[in-house]
């Protein structure tokens, strides 16, 4: 099988994020973030590898446009319907390809996205079943065991913890594994699904698989009848990252709409997936469109590139809030090759209603 497109789109792969890793004066490397390096002297792009928040020019818009518009003839209804009702297995094939080598760490989740991170509001007292009654409150790991007991419990798993997190279209657990390692928030019980199964066997029979904290499931996000493991109105957090421009575009609504159901009130969805006119758009010849827009690589997996304002129309149409949506403009440069590569990335956050308190009675 040929190297997917998604190699060159690195659009998961090892320099996705682009990240810069800043140096503290104590030489220890502090947590990557986005945003902090701009060109303003274009003589100097090929000084580094990346360069943020880059403005596009309006030739530039209008010349990606155009790529865009000429390789727009759609495959024959056929193919399309191959490629969706298949989606699941050319998804398998590339897992089983290149099993847990492909994406990496998405290390920069915890500034980005400080809702992943370990909650410095956790209000143990408040929650006893958890933590414990007298004051004290009990050691990590005591509470760990706490959350983990939901599994012998006959509900669902994860039913005593606090904090709930699920990703969905987890992959290999690039997302999933940093969370577990990085927030030991004792009341904390991570979820994640693919509609791979061979995706969710290495998430499974990866070392560190705790299913004290995490529970792994094989769940089609497009299918909006069938059951999640955990009830409605259960989650703090859902993560969408780079999963749901694998959709079919006419199933995208019906998809969040579903999964912003099991959102607690206050509940916040997180995304991070791929902008208009981002260079792996740009990069598809012709008799790859599927739909506008959306287009399937050479390995069969399939990919759409948003606006915001599409996003937003999925978001609120689902019955959630704007907290944040930007668009993340980068220059990467292959300095070797004297190259520029812009990527566009989009991340947003949307939010359920917190429920109001009644009004206090006069
Ligand atoms: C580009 S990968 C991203 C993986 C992971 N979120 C990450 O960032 O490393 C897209 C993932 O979405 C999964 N996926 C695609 N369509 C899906 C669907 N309908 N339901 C669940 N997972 C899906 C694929 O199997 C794949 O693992």
């Amino acid at each position: 099988m040929a190297a997917p497109d998604a190699v060159d789109g690195v659009e998961g792969g090892s320099s996705e994020t682009g990240l810069i890793l800043s140096e503290s004066n104590t030489g220890d490397t502090k947590r990557p973030q986005f945003g902090t390096r701009f060109l303003t002297d274009p003589r100097q792009v090929f000084q580094h590898n990346a360069w943020d928040n880059v403005e596009w020019t309006d030739e530039q818009e209008a010349a990606a446009k155009k790529k865009v518009l000429e390789n727009s003839q759609p495959l024959p209804p056929e193919k399309r319907e191959e490629y969706d009702s298949r989606a699941n297995q050319f998804w398998n094939e590339f897992y089983t390809i290149h099993e847990n080598r492909f994406f990496k760490d998405r290390h920069w989740l915890f500034t980005e996205f400080p809702e992943l991170a370990p909650q410095c509001s956790l209000n143990h007292e408040a929650h006893p079943a958890v933590c414990g009654t007298d004051g004290s409150q009990r050691d990590q790991k005591q509470c760990g065991e706490f959350a983990a007991l939901s599994l012998d419990d006959g509900d669902f798993p994860g039913s005593s913890a606090k904090y709930r997190i699920l990703e969905v279209g987890c992959g290999v657990g690039n997302t999933v594994f940093p969370i577990l390692k990085t927030n030991n928030d004792p009341g904390l019980f991570v979820y994640c699904c693919d509609f791979s199964s061979t995706a969710v066997e290495l998430v499974k029979t990866n070392p560190e698989y705790d299913p004290g904290r995490c529970f792994a499931f094989v769940h089609d996000l497009s299918d909006v009848e069938a059951n999640y493991p955990v009830p409605d109105g259960s989650l703090d957090v859902i993560v969408l990252i780079f999963v749901l421009s694998a959709l079919h575009p006419n199933k995208m609504q019906d998809s969040i709409s579903r999964t912003a159901r099991l959102l607690k009130p206050g509940g916040v969805m997180l995304l991070r997936d791929y902008g208009r006119y981002d260079m792996a758009q740009l990069r598809f010849k012709k008799g790859r469109c599927l739909s506008e827009n959306f287009y399937v690589r050479g390995d069969g997996t399939r990919v759409y590139f948003f606006t915001q304002d599409e996003l937003h129309e999925l978001f609120t149409e689902a019955g959630l809030e704007k907290v944040q949506s930007l668009v993340d403009r980068r220059l990467q440069v292959n300095r070797g090759k004297q190259l520029t590569m812009y990527r566009v990335w989009i991340q947003c956050k949307y939010r359920k209603a917190p429920v109001q308190p009644p009004e206090t009675q006069g």
